[in-house]
């Protein structure tokens, strides 16, 4: 892995595993073909537990398979539900959460991440991270509803308190507006607050 990675899932990944140990428990909110399921499990090993949602089976089997080729199918919990019921599986506090937004690569192009459910994701996911997690969100604004959860998502971070969370952009500033990006929050608070008009 070069420091300066030219893609965006490279960069996530090496900013994730600087901060993830052995024995950490975290989730990835849209498992897709399994690429962010199997880094994160490689990186909380046997003694961990990764949650891994999708909405879609063929997506699961997916993961499955890249996790079992891996030996790794131990420490993951695969989950056929949307993500924006996470707090229905998830009690304990994690320490990174991952979402990839969009539609399964290969896969059905109209069955992507819708805003409305994203963004009940995202605020049930900073609530269910621990004091200094990291959530991650890729966004891809090349689709229409990718385009609405670039808007939403930035609306959202903007009224997030400086002292509660940061949030880093990673963006080539050289490619198309509609080329993915990254946005990294780090909760520093028990709990974050959000300026008005809305709270989590
Ligand atoms: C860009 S793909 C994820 C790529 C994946 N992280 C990987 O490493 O291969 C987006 C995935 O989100 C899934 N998805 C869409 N809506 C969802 C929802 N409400 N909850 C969970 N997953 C969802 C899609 O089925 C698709 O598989």
């Amino acid at each position: 892995m070069t420091a300066l990675p030219h893609n965006i899932l490279p960069f996530v990944h090496s900013l994730l595993s600087q901060h993830l140990k052995a024995g950490d428990c975290v989730a990835d909110c849209t498992a897709g073909n399994g690429q962010d399921t199997l880094f994160l499990a490689q990186s909380v090993g046997k003694t961990g537990q990764v949650f891994s949602f999708d909405i879609q089976e063929i997506a699961l089997q997916n993961t499955r398979q890249r996790l079992q080729d891996a030996g790794l199918i131990e420490p993951v919990k695969l989950i056929l539900d949307g993500h924006q019921n996470i707090d229905c599986y998830i009690r304990t506090p994690l320490d990174a959460v991952m979402f990839n937004l969009g539609y399964l690569p290969q896969g059905d192009k109209n069955c992507t991440t819708n805003v409305d459910s994203t963004m009940i994701a995202i605020k049930k996911s900073l609530k269910l991270l621990r004091k200094n997690g990291i959530l991650s969100v890729v966004l891809y604004g090349g689709h229409e509803n990718g385009k609405a959860e670039c808007v939403a998502v930035e609306a959202f971070s903007g009224r997030c308190k400086q002292q509660d969370c940061d949030i880093l952009r990673y963006q080539f500033a050289n490619r198309p507006k509609t080329a993915p990006y990254a946005l990294i929050f780090r909760k520093m608070a028990d709990e974050i607050i959000f300026r008005q008009p809305e709270s989590i």
